[in-house]
Order: C-alpha cells, then structure tokens, then sequence
C-alpha cells in the first residue's frame, strides 16, 4: 500500500453472495456489482426459484444482458435445494458448469424461502452426490423454530444442524454464509478449513442498536439480524486477519422502498453501490488493509478452487457521497446502505 497518497491496489475481488433478483430490478443493479468485482455468486431465490439447470442457464443469460456493454463479470448460478431436489439433475448441473454451488435454506427462514429445505433428511442423496463431486452447499444458517429467539437462531442451527451436517457428510464442503455471531465465528475457526464462511459488509458495520435505538430503521433489517456488539466485534477479528476461511460476500439484497418501509418490511440491505469501499473503510479503521486483498480477493477462490483474478483495482481515501436513492424502472427505487452519508474510499480508475 502507498501510505502517502493513501490508495491501495488489489487483485479484483469478488462477491460470493449476492442478490440480483430479476427483471428492472435486476437491470438497475447488476452493474453496480459488475463494476467492483469480476464474479459473484447469484443466489437463486427468485419467483419462481431456480430449481433445474435450464432455470440457471436462463437466469445467467438475462443477467449477461443486464450488464452495462463491455463489462467483464462472470456470474456463477446456484442452485435453490428443496425437498424434491434430484440428484442427478444437481451433478449434472455442476459438471457442465450451470451451477457453481447449491444454496440451502431452511424452509421460511427468510425471504423467498418458502419452497426451501423442511430437513435435512430430505436432501441427503443430493449432499452424498455432492460431496462424491466437490460441489460446495452454502447455507443460510438460521432454524425457523418458532421457540427460538431470533438473535439466537444461527448459534442454535449451528448446534442443532450444521454440527450434525458435518460429521455426516464429512467430505462435503460447505459455506456458512453471512455469519453474525462470535459463535459461527469460532465454529468456523474449530473446521480447519473444510467450513468457509461469508461476511458482509453490513454485518462488520452495524449492531442491532442501528435498527432499533432512536427509532425502527427499516433499510438496517436483514437476515440474519445484526447482533450485539461482541458479535460485530468477533467478525470484524476474523475478517481483518485475513484468515482464509473468512471471504467477502455482500449478501447484497435490493428490495424496492415500499417494500421495506412498510407495515411488515422484507429483510435485505442493499450494498452492492458502494460494497467494496466500505469493506476497505472497515479494515482501514482496524489497521487491517494490508489483509482486505486476502478476504476480498484469495480466500473465496481458494476455498471454491477457482482461479485468482489477474487484473487489479485501485482504492483511493476519497471520501463520496452515497446516492440517496438507485432508481427502478417501473417501480418504487431502491436505498442504499447508508444512503446520502459519506464513504471514505472509493474505487478509481486504474
Ligand atoms: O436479509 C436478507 N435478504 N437475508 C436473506 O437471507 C435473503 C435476502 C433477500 O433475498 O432479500
Ligand atoms: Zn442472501
């Protein structure tokens, strides 16, 4: 890193969780991600969801024609695991690279998760295939148990699910994706590896005091909900360290303004206008930017055994204003993670 000018410059990193979602939507923000990173993982719950190898072959077209021309990106589909998910239609998939990994989510626990996993016991001729072939399974890692306090549902599915998961199948490779507790934290730390994880940058940022303390904000809710403190505090350490099972993924998720400020709002924060400039803000704050290429650029194609990208880009301490509003064609526009607040660095030209 220049520490006189303060820039910094990266292999490009990647997201390996986002939502695109479809149609004008999926027009007003695919290039905002295409314009930081050279590949992302695109997560599959759409209406209808992306269930077969011709819906993700379809999806992955109509994102190709979203991106602004000569933009160089390269989605990477998955596949939305229900109860019916046959095996060989998931292997084949993987083979002839329609699909880069199978998402799971426990049935309702979060949006358009509805035709999701009921349990695991369900699924288990698709994780045997899985891990014969290598495919990863990344998992939104909350129980839907309605017993269980909301701030304590990814620390119970770890113990009630992904323990168990493990030790059944214990070749298959897995990514716990945007985790918010010191719990998942050391519970990754504790796998040696064979268990990634996925951070956002929200998640480093905020704690549930920023939904809750001098009014209910709305464009802070997510899934999983931002936590304590300690719990911030636990995932900016393992993100800053650089360590290898920690990688970058926004979990980016637009939904439109009336959607979310409304009598009962969809969970998802949009960060995918300035996604990788506040990552670098969080590690410059921690003293950690000489770590921000190994989270944002190494860890993700180390952990999937995918190349590193060649080509670089330059972070500048260049304070910008995020736009209040990413305008929709159509329908309500969407707001921005810390829209009309200022965010130090930003990305320049190289
Ligand atoms: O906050 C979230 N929004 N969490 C999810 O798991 C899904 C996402 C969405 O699709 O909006
Ligand atoms: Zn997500």
């Amino acid at each position: 890193m220049n520490e006189i000018s303060e820039t910094l410059t990266i292999r490009q990193p990647d997201d390996w969780h986002v939502h695109f979602r479809d149609g004008a939507m999926l027009a007003a923000v695919a290039g905002l991600t295409a314009r930081q990173f050279a590949r992302a993982i695109v997560m599959p719950n759409l209406m209808p969801p992306v269930t077969s190898v011709a819906a993700a072959s379809a999806y992955r077209e109509r994102i190709l024609a979203a991106l602004p021309l000569g933009a160089h990106f390269t989605p990477l589909m998955t596949c939305y695991l229900t109860d019916e998910a046959d095996a060989d239609e998931v292997g084949r998939g993987f083979a002839e690279g329609a699909y880069a990994a199978v998402k799971y989510y426990p049935a309702h626990a979060t949006t358009h998760s509805a035709q999701g996993v009921t349990a695991v016991g369900c699924v288990t001729k698709v994780f045997e295939r899985m891990q014969e072939i290598g495919m990863p399974l990344l998992i939104h890692g909350e129980v839907t148990d309605p017993d269980v306090d909301i701030f304590d549902r990814e620390a119970v599915f770890i113990e009630r699910t992904l323990a168990p998961l493990l030790a059944d199948f214990p070749a298959l490779k897995v990514v716990l994706e945007h985790v918010t507790t010191a719990d998942a934290v050391d519970f990754v730390r504790a796998q040696d590896g064979r268990l990634g994880a996925t951070v956002t940058a929200h998640h480093l940022m905020i704690n549930r005091n920023a939904l809750l303390v001098g009014g209910i904000r709305p464009h802070l809710y997510c899934l999983p909900v931002a936590k304590r403190e300690r719990h911030r505090l636990a995932l900016r350490g393992a993100t800053t360290s650089g360590e290898a099972s920690f990688f970058l993924g926004t979990d980016s998720a637009p939904h439109a303004l009336d959607a979310k400020e409304t009598d009962c709002g969809c969970a998802g924060i949009f960060t995918a206008a300035s996604a990788l400039e506040l990552y670098a803000g969080v590690f410059a704050e921690d003293g950690a930017l000489d770590q921000l290429e190994a989270f944002a650029s190494l860890n993700g194609p180390g952990f999937y055994g995918l190349p590193v990208n060649e080509q670089t880009v330059t972070l500048a301490r260049r304070p910008w204003t995020v736009p209040d509003t990413v305008p929709v064609a159509g329908s309500q526009p969407v707001k921005p993670f810390l829209a009309g607040e200022i965010v130090d660095w930003r990305m320049v030209e190289d």
